[in-house]
């Protein structure tokens, strides 16, 4: 029986051999989780506050406050953390590719942005994170296409990738650059990232490593298809980073509402799940240097606002009062076994 003044066994110090153990932190998570955060993370990644609308919202203000925090606090704790994310389709404000009057940007106004904020933004962290996703979700889910599309590809075609690495690179020459995306273990779209990282690698573009989102669940993706994953992106010599793991207690197509705590046989199944994907981790630790939860504890995830609207869910090793869940002392039995 464990009481809450036992000591648990860290994490972080668990994998100290194979990679970095990190979480996904906002304002409010890095003051209420505080003591699990530098009890078992070693890695830090903002939530959303290093994206392009909180940033930069005007072409000409930037705001620092909540990120400079957050350096402060790794810095404290002896904690790293990996920057997120310079150049996505999403959260990124509509100035960015307004033109004159009511036009789209043309392509050298929009160039001139992209490397104007990550100049500023990479520059201002430079040698203070250890990693950035410098591209995030630049490849389509749609079967017969390539890349997504988005006003960055309608506008400056397939090299905006290639530039935002080159910038990216100019700013903080000693931070490992990262492709960053999601559905990555789904064997069509393995085969675009592998593709898209080949081909900036063979341009000679300084890309490190890729980023395995890993936004999972219970049955998806299958053990096999994260292995192929894994092996297929490492063939191209890259770094690899998990960037945005949690493992949902619901499969694509369930939208169940009614449950207010997850089940035992969820319970269950979640603490095996993650046994397995762990195991497959340590196995590939040769490649793999970051392991990042998106999120703390069970207390608050992304996942209870999406795909179902006020759907609580429970992807995390720590249940909703930060006590550590079956899956918790099955990621410790993986370490030591
Ligand atoms: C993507 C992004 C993250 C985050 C999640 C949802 O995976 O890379 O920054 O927005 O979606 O929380």
């Amino acid at each position: 029986m464990t009481n809450q003044c036992e000591v648990l066994p860290q994490l972080r110090e668990a994998y100290k051999d194979y990679f970095m153990i990190g979480a996904a932190v906002n304002k409010w998570s890095i003051e209420a989780e505080a003591s699990l955060l530098t009890e078992h993370y070693n890695s830090l990644t903002a939530e959303n506050e290093m994206k392009f609308e909180r940033l930069h919202p005007q072409e000409q203000q930037y705001d620092f406050e909540v990120p400079d925090k957050m350096i402060a606090f790794t810095k404290e704790h002896g904690m790293s953390m990996r920057g997120h994310t310079l150049v996505w389709h999403n959260q990124t404000p509509a100035w960015v590719f307004q033109g004159d009057s009511g036009h789209p940007a043309d392509p050298q106004t929009l160039l001139m942005r992209m490397k104007s904020h990550i100049h500023t933004v990479a520059g201002r962290y430079a040698g203070q994170l250890y990693a950035w996703d410098v591209v995030n979700e630049a490849v389509s889910d749609k079967e017969e296409e390539f890349l997504r599309p988005s006003p960055w590809l309608d506008i400056l075609g397939e090299s905006f990738i290639a530039r935002a690495f080159e910038y990216a690179h100019e700013a903080d020459p000693k931070a490992q650059l990262f492709y960053n995306d999601y559905n990555e273990c789904v064997p069509e779209k393995r085969e675009k990232i592998y593709k898209l990282v080949k081909s900036l690698k063979e341009r000679g573009a300084p890309i490190h490593g890729v980023g395995l989102q890993a936004h999972w669940n219970l049955d998806f993706p299958s053990t096999d298809d994260i292995r192929r994953a894994i092996e297929r992106y490492a063939s191209l010599d890259m770094l690899l980073h998990v960037t945005e793991l949690d493992v949902s207690m619901f499969a694509h197509d369930d939208t169940r509402t009614d449950l207010t705590a997850p089940t035992e046989a969820m319970l269950e199944k979640q603490a095996e799940r993650y046994t397995q994907i762990f195991s497959l981790f340590k196995e590939y630790s040769a490649h793999i240097k970051s392991v990042t939860f998106w999120g703390v504890s069970d207390r608050y995830t992304w996942l209870d606002g999406f795909p179902v609207r006020g759907r609580k869910n429970w992807p995390f090793v720590f249940d909703v009062e930060q006590q550590p869940k079956q899956s918790f002392w099955n990621l410790i039995d993986v370490a030591r076994s």
